[in-house]
């Protein structure tokens, strides 16, 4: 790489940084010269890279910056003990007191990890009763995948295995025809039922404060998405997040992530799996 390509990369993950949090490691150089050539496609652009990131800058085009460096990667159920233990260990409770269950997906990209959330409550109905109520928040920084979740359009390929055995798809959602479908593909749109369940908003993680009330929620998922900052940085969303689950609800980690400083503050109930036992004050 020659020192100019150096220099452009350096500013970019700087942009990233101040706009998002976001904390892109070394070897990366490939991954930035794409999405950064794409970018500029993109959005037509007239210019060379380096105008491209003064305009971003100045407060031009940064929402298609954000969301052209994001990492979006999910699927339905990913680490699904998380959606067993809410299933068996949660649920019940919320079911037996009739109060509402309120949960948050801090990092939902395009919307598989809510909906299986959704999912999860909807089948735990079955058995414990039409009282077992949820609402859930689920927010992004990317525009991009906050619309396509949103819609709840997911394509699929026949063979794939997305789903546990205990749901049965067909449920929760309905199958769409298109003409462009390739031999081995499916197409299916979420039922309104279970959007009913989901608010989609747009979030960025590196705010200094969020906006929800002292301890809000009973179940926070933050997975997959911490791996993505600094271990200070990491620390600073997990205080935050903290802050607005109740003493006594859970917080679910990706499996790569710790709970860094919050360590002292809850009791473990399986992997990557907290129980809030005391605010920090
Ligand atoms: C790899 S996906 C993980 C999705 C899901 N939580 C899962 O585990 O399958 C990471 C998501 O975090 C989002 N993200 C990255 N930085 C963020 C920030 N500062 N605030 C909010 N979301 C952010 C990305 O847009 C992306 O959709």
């Amino acid at each position: 790489m020659n020192d100019n390509t150096v220099h452009l990369h350096e500013r970019v993950k700087k942009i990233l940084y101040s706009l998002t949090g976001i904390t892109l490691a070394e070897n990366k150089d490939i991954m930035i010269a794409n999405r950064l050539h794409k970018l500029r496609r993109d959005t037509r652009f007239n210019g060379d890279l380096e105008d491209l990131l003064d305009a971003i800058e100045k407060g031009s085009n940064t929402t298609e910056f954000i969301n052209s460096f994001t990492t979006n990667k999910t699927h339905f159920f990913r680490e699904c003990f998380h959606f067993e233990d809410l299933r068996d260990r949660i649920l019940p409770t919320f079911a037996k007191s009739g109060q509402q269950i309120k949960m948050y997906c801090s990092a939902s990209s395009t919307g598989e990890e809510p909906y299986s959330m959704a999912m999860t409550v909807m089948e735990a109905r079955e058995t414990l009763g039409r009282s077992l109520n949820a609402t859930i928040i689920a927010t992004d920084i990317d525009t991009n995948v906050l619309q396509y979740a949103a819609n709840g359009v997911y394509r699929f390929s026949k063979s794939s295995k997305e789903f546990p055995s205990w749901i049965k798809p067909q449920k929760y959602f309905k199958r769409r025809v298109e003409k462009n479908l390739a031999n081995e593909e499916i197409l299916i749109k979420v039922k309104d039922e279970l959007k009913k369940m989901i608010t989609f908003k747009i979030m960025n993680l590196n705010d200094s404060s969020y906006p929800y009330n002292k301890n809000e929620f009973d179940v926070i998922f933050c997975r997959n998405v911490l791996i993505y900052f600094s271990v200070e940085d990491q620390n600073k969303i997990l205080k935050k997040l903290f802050s607005h689950l109740k003493i006594g609800g859970t917080l679910y980690l990706g499996h790569s992530e710790n709970p860094h400083d919050l360590i002292n503050y809850v009791q473990r109930a399986g992997q990557n799996i907290f129980i809030k036992t005391k605010d920090i004050y």
